[in-house]
């Protein structure tokens, strides 16, 4: 398994990964948002592509400058297909944000989970994450 930088050509099995993790796409779609994020500082997703070539999962994470706060990094997004977990992958796509993050210069990487997500908090903390604030997350939509 090799966790590597994203491709466009990864989009229809980044879609389908996506089903998983609850927000139903399509490769379209996911080429479409590609397509607006130039990854570099600013943005950073990665791939975990199996021996026999298939995508085992995904990691997206992104740098942010509020007013009130120094950057940070987040990593907005985090999946590994059923049959790879408990093998290695999270926690790996998990180092290569982390890495992407210190190189570009962010001091530390958060991370929000849904509370209905079950095998998030364990897997986090033993990677050292602790959890520090339960929030409200508002919407509107337009
Ligand atoms: C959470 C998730 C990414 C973990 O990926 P994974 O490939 O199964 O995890 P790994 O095999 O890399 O495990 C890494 C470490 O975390 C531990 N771990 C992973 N899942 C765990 C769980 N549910 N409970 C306890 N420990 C867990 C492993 O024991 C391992 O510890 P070690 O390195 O000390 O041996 C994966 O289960 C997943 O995609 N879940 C569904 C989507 C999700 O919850 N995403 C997170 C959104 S915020």
């Amino acid at each position: 398994m090799v966790v590597r930088p994203i491709t466009l050509s990864d989009s229809r099995e980044v879609a389908s990964l996506s089903n998983q993790l609850g927000y139903p796409s399509s490769a379209s779609v996911i080429e479409k948002r590609l397509g607006k994020m130039t990854l570099g500082a600013e943005f950073g997703a990665f791939v975990a592509e199996a021996t026999d070539g298939a995508i085992a999962g995904w990691i997206h994470v992104f740098g942010v400058q509020f007013l009130q706060e120094d950057a940070f990094a987040e990593i907005s997004g985090l999946v590994v297909s059923a049959n790879s977990q408990g093998q290695g992958v999270g926690k790996a796509l998990l180092e290569a944000a982390e890495k992407w993050a210190r190189e570009n210069g962010y001091t530390g990487i958060y991370v929000r989970s849904n509370t209905k997500r079950s095998q998030a908090p364990p897997f986090y903390e033993r990677r050292g994450y602790n959890t520090v604030k339960t929030q409200y997350v508002f919407h509107k939509g337009f």
